[in-house]
């Protein structure tokens, strides 16, 4: 029998991608799958370690021996706020095939805006053959990145590859080579050049709310297109939605790109769903790979047992 600890599974993501990122996962280690009904009374002492994504309110009270958690994606706000919890490290999910993606639909989004692609795909529907002035080039547009963490930071350096003018704002001062950056009490000048405001926060008590209308009153209009817009990718409890609506219907924002929001899935009543200038996506800008999940925790798990520290671990008392 191996002596290495078994690992727990409780994932509540979509079934099949589990079952199929299980196969071959965590070599020579049992793997004690939360979902399987034989499993549900198990005695679940002596185990180390859980993958766990919202999982059961009960499950860590039944594991006291366990010795790390690790979270099914980059936001833990899922674990932190719902759960009593065992004074062991919660380590957070950091991939290349998360950055990438996320870095992808942050791009994407911006340039969505910029080449008026919404407008356009208006026009195709009616056969409308009408070029939409003026072109502002990406240089003439400063995207704003809140949250300069491993999305922000990546984020930031692909829009800078794509001409845009990037500036970004975090809780401790940051060196990014071509970026201009601010701290926290830079906030105001930060707001003030920002054409497009792109939210890569992790959900703390300090970011609630935060995108609410005093902030999206400070953002430059009559930039390179005229109105501000809106792009958010880290935590749906970071804005407050009725602001975001307002300030659409009210002209101080000009557009928007939503991955995340206060409740999910968002209500068919809720009115985001029907602005023409707003793209909505189902929180899947950047989901978790299975595969690349599990082979971070194993990575993680094998430095442990060798006797090096873990990496990425949750600063509990900032939240993230
Ligand atoms: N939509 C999706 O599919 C999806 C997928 C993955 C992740 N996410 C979200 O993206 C978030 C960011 O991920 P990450 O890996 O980049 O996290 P990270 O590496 O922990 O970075 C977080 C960044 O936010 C900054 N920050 C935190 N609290 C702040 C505050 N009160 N004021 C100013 N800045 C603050 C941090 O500042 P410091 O640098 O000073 O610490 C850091 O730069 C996750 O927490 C998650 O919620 C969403």
């Amino acid at each position: 029998m191996s002596d290495k600890s078994p690992v727990v599974i409780d994932l509540k993501f979509e079934r099949e991608s589990v079952v199929a990122g299980l196969k071959n996962a965590f070599p020579g280690r049992e793997v004690i799958d939360m979902a399987l009904a034989e499993n549900v009374g198990r005695d679940l002492s002596g185990i180390a370690y859980a993958v766990v994504w919202k999982p059961d309110p009960a499950l860590f009270s039944r594991m006291p021996d366990l010795k790390v958690i690790f979270s099914g994606g980059a936001g833990v706000d899922h674990i932190l706020r719902a759960y009593e919890l065992p004074d062991v490290p919660i380590v957070r999910f950091v991939d290349r095939s998360l950055t990438d993606r996320m870095s992808e639909w942050v791009v994407l989004q911006c340039l969505i805006h910029l080449r008026r692609s919404l407008a356009y795909a208006r026009q195709q529907k009616s056969r409308e053959w009408r070029d939409l002035d003026p072109q502002p080039e990406a240089c003439d547009v400063t995207v704003g990145v809140m949250g300069l963490g491993v999305l922000g930071q990546d984020a930031v350096r692909k829009l800078k590859v794509m001409g845009f003018d990037v500036v970004g704002w975090s809780r401790s001062m940051k060196v990014i080579e071509g970026i201009e950056t601010f701290d926290q009490a830079g906030l105001d000048t930060f707001l003030a050049r920002t054409d497009i405001l792109v939210g890569l926060l992790p959900l703390t008590e300090e970011t609630r709310g935060i995108y609410n209308a005093s902030l999206f009153a400070r953002l430059r209009q009559g930039g390179a297109l005229e109105k501000p817009v809106f792009v958010n990718a880290g935590r749906g409890g970071s804005q407050v939605e009725a602001d975001i609506v307002a300030a659409l219907e009210e002209g101080v924002l000009g557009a928007a790109s939503l991955d995340v929001f206060e409740k999910e899935p968002l209500e068919p009543e809720s009115p985001l769903w029907g602005f023409e200038n707003v793209i909505v996506t189902p929180h899947v800008a950047a989901s978790s790979d299975v595969r690349a999940l599990f082979r971070h925790a194993e990575r993680q798990m094998i430095r442990l047992e060798e006797g090096t520290s873990l990496q990425h671990v949750v600063d509990r008392v900032a939240g993230y």
